[in-house]
């Protein structure tokens, strides 16, 4: 079964594209992270979670979700995580995690798609992204091969620096930085009541038909990207930028 999480569509693109390649089941974990339900799920086939990357890390949402989680059936587990650039010392914690759910780690993909994170960076241009999204494609291929072969993906090479990142940095990024107090929504905001349906934690609500942000954020960019009116803004730090979501995966004959 591909198991996955998105909040700008490219872990979904890879995981729709798995799921069709593979003839495999798909599960979007959004409904049991916003509701806090702890998912009960079977699968013959392996487990495969696909997901982004979180400061060189699986995202603690969907961390928990596999905490949390019964997974019978197949005891074989890989991972694909989505990154704009790279995943760093992703790979321990994904072992552990594996280890705690009696499930046997198959390996980890690192697919490079266009970074998300607008809050620190500046997405690509759409000619750009959709090359990333090609070459992203042939990595999924290669993937493909590797599980449908029976093999593990192959071990992601490390250095200090990628320890660095993916401990102390990442502790300190949930720690310090992801907040929700800057974003704002501008005048423009209509009152559609999206940015409160995809935040994946209920972390809006709407009073007096404005968006209110409370203390749960996780700065996944889903409402500041979602937003059809770009009405949300972070400080300054999103101004005149724009906002990236990954078009839907439209099956093989668009490849
Ligand atoms: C909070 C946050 C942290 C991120 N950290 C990293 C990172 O450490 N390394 C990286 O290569 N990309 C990082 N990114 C980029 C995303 O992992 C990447 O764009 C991903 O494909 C987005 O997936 P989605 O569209 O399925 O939500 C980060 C994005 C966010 C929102
Ligand atoms: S999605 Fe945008 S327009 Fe809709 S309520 Fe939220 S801020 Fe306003
Ligand atoms: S408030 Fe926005 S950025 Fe934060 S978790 Fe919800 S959707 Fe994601």
């Amino acid at each position: 079964m591909i198991v996955y999480f998105s909040a700008t569509g490219n872990s979904q693109f890879c995981a729709e594209w798995l799921a069709d390649h593979r003839k495999d089941d798909l599960l979007d974990t959004f409904y049991y992270i916003r509701h806090g339900v702890a998912a009960e799920l079977q699968s013959e086939k392996p487990w495969v979670f696909v997901m982004p990357t979180y400061c060189w890390q699986i995202p603690r949402i969907v961390e928990d979700f596999i905490i949390s989680g019964h997974f019978s059936g197949s005891r074989d587990a890989y991972f694909v995580m989505t990154c704009g650039g790279e995943v760093g010392n992703a790979e321990p914690k994904l072992q552990e995690l594996c280890r705690r759910k009696a499930l046997t780690y198959r390996g980890t993909l690192q697919v490079v798609m266009p970074d998300n994170y607008l809050v620190m960076f500046t997405p690509p241009d759409p000619a750009q992204a959709e090359t990333m999204r090609q070459k992203a494609v042939a990595t999924l291929q290669q993937g493909e091969q590797w599980m449908e072969a029976g093999k593990s993906f192959p071990t992601i090479p490390v250095g200090k620096w990628d320890r660095l990142k993916s401990g102390m940095v990442n502790q300190a990024f949930y720690r310090f930085y992801v907040k929700a107090r800057k974003f704002y929504a501008k005048d423009t905001c209509i009152s559609c009541g999206k940015c409160q349906h995809v935040c994946p934690l209920n972390n809006i609500h709407l009073e007096n038909g404005k968006p209110v942000w409370g203390k749960q954020c996780t700065h996944c960019m889903a409402c500041i990207s979602k937003c059809p009116v770009e009405a949300i803004e972070y400080g300054t730090a999103t101004r005149n930028k724009q906002r990236y979501l990954c078009p839907p995966y439209q099956g093989r004959e668009s490849q």
